[in-house]
């Protein structure tokens, strides 16, 4: 049995990371200030005796013994890292240096949570890991995007000055039951429009494209990742693209009770056009790629959000 730190393990992807390790004998320590994470997401593992949780912000040091670091800790979506960009670059940088000080001092490997955002809006499609990609550092994603890029740095640096065991994956959109409600994502924004019986926002013209991952094929990737000894960095993404107006279209298929249209906003400013991970080098690397289609991971999630909606009411 290994002791894991999954930091952000009370956010999406995080909670669904704890549950596949739990399951496989590991003892857990879940970090989270639960600034958007909720505790439903962690009270389910409450009572398993080999979680623990402590809330905590990591842009403060924090002392503990683990074999294995998995650090997601930061928020995801526009709505919320935009909130306040200064805390989501502390996040990403001094919560970044920090765990990477921890997993240094106690000799643990570290796996980052990188993102598709790193690439920014995109010159070269489909992007590989190679691409230095396109950012303006200091537009409305800036904080997140260049916040990631920093923290790729420090990962690398602490590799090479100071011999950390060190991991980079760069993961593209990724969806599944747990999303938050609201959070401007377009995935849980066009189910929870549909189930609210509203007409679906696109922002462009639609034509702009996207690939979804589903949560389970990207905690697989995440898993072998950390398991092999590659420090990457690594695509971690489902090739397979949709226009976000096919999204919206499956969606409006899936829920058709909702009985609603399309409508149409303006583009937000350096929103990428299009977005397609090339994942050969996961393929060859670590002999992944996912396997759920996009229909067969939207049940689950319209499932989660009927629930949560209907909680709401
Ligand atoms: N979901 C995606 O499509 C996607 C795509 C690319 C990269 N990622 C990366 O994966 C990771 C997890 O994303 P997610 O979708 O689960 O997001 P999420 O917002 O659901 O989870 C992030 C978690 O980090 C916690 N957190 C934020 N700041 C913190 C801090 N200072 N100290 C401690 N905890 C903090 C939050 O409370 C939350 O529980 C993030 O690092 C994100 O950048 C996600």
């Amino acid at each position: 049995m290994k002791t894991v730190v999954v930091t952000g393990g009370g956010g999406f992807i995080g909670s669904h990371l704890i549950e596949a390790l739990l399951e496989k004998g590991e003892a857990v320590i879940c970090l989270d200030n639960l600034f958007t994470g909720v505790k439903k997401n962690i009270s389910r593992f409450l009572a398993n005796p080999r979680f623990e949780f402590i809330r905590h912000d990591i842009v403060v040091p924090i002392l503990l013994e683990a074999e294995e670091i998995y650090h997601l800790a930061c928020p995801a979506s526009p709505v919320h890292y935009q909130n306040n960009p200064i805390k989501t670059l502390k996040t990403s940088v001094l919560g970044t240096l920090n765990m990477l000080g921890l997993a240094k001092r106690i000799q643990a490997r570290i796996l980052l949570a990188s993102t598709s955002e790193v690439y920014g809006d995109p010159q070269i499609h489909p992007q590989p890991e190679t691409y230095c990609g396109n950012v303006n550092p200091v537009g409305p994603r800036a904080c997140y995007d260049e916040g990631k890029r920093a923290a790729e740095t420090l990962m690398v640096g602490y590799r090479d000055y100071n011999g950390v065991n060190v991991a980079i994956a760069r993961i593209f959109n990724t969806y599944g039951p747990r999303m938050v409600p609201n959070d401007g994502r377009v995935v849980s924004n066009f189910i929870c429009q549909a189930l609210r019986g509203e007409d679906l926002t696109i922002y462009g013209d639609g034509s702009q494209t996207r690939s979804f991952c589903y949560v389970s094929d990207m905690v697989d990737g995440l898993i072998r990742l950390m398991e092999s000894t590659e420090s990457g960095p690594v695509n971690l993404g489902n090739p397979t693209e949709f226009t976000i107006e096919e999204l919206a279209r499956t969606v409006l298929r899936m829920i058709p009770e909702s009985n609603t249209g399309l409508v149409y906003g303006p583009l937000p400013v350096d929103d990428p056009t299009q977005r397609r991970p090339d994942i050969a080098l996961a393929k060859r690397l670590l002999d992944w790629q996912p396997t759920v289609p996009l229909e067969q991971g939207l049940e689950p999630t319209i499932a989660y959000f009927r629930e949560e909606l209907g909680e709401d009411q």
